[in-house]
């Protein structure tokens, strides 16, 4: 199982350091990623991968607020969450955009965790709409590249403590594995106490996970639940 970390904007990047020791210090035969904030990117010694959460599809230049791949080389980051819900319906990153980044670190040899997810709305409209969303949101990416990790988080599962139920997680990962080979995790008020029942689903090969994530104490506790 792959068990990664969303910070989002949370942590600094002395917190972040005290995480890090904290996790490497913990053996586990799963595989274990963190995207701390960018102030908090490191390379920090240990068997977890640290990844970053954002950054724009560029060596360097003139980008204001922006990270580029030099700043990421500095740290050897080798690993990028790309399409989070929050980038693309806060700050409004659109598909284009999207599939701009992905290409540009596709061609950087990065490891891409491409997040996609529905809004409740398209839930509520049925199983045809949520797949056509879906599908939507994966136009123009390479579903064949080697080193592609897709998240599938349902928006209205996300910080709201509302997980998604097995059958409802099931059914989009059987119908998401039909288009691609790649690692598909599940994401969305994931905690100690649903990872059980959602590792049991054989379409889930790992979680991404937020707020459950920030107490390193807690995170561990829930790699623990699956030894
Ligand atoms: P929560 O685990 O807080 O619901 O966040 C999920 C998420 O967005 C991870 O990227």
């Amino acid at each position: 199982m792959i068990f990664a970390a969303n910070f989002k904007s949370n942590h600094t990047r002395k917190t972040t350091k005290e995480y890090m020791q904290k996790l490497n210090a913990y053996k586990t035969e799963h595989t274990v990623w963190v995207f701390p904030p960018a102030t908090a990117l490191d390379e920090f010694k240990g068997s977890v991968r640290v990844g970053v959460q954002n950054a724009f599809a560029t060596h360097n230049g003139a980008y204001t607020g922006e990270l580029g791949l030099e700043q990421l080389d500095e740290f050897n980051i080798k690993t990028i969450l790309i399409g989070h819900s929050e980038r693309r319906l806060i700050i409004g990153e659109t598909l284009g955009w999207l599939q701009e980044k992905f290409n540009f670190y596709q061609e950087q040899n990065f490891n891409i965790v491409f997040c996609i997810g529905e809004p409740l709305e398209i839930r509520e409209e049925g199983v045809e709409a949520l797949k056509r969303y879906l599908d939507e949101q994966l136009e123009g990416i390479d579903l064949s590249y080697k080193n592609l990790t897709i998240a599938y988080e349902p928006i209205w599962a996300i910080g709201t403590g509302k997980t998604a139920s097995i059958e409802e997680i099931e059914l989009t990962h059987n119908y998401l594995k039909t288009k691609f080979n790649s690692p598909l995790l599940y994401g969305g008020s994931v905690k100690v106490d649903n990872i059980k029942d959602i590792a049991k689903i054989k379409s889930v090969d790992g979680v991404l996970v937020g707020s459950a994530s920030l107490d390193v104490d807690n995170f561990i506790q829930m790699i623990e639940k699956l030894k």
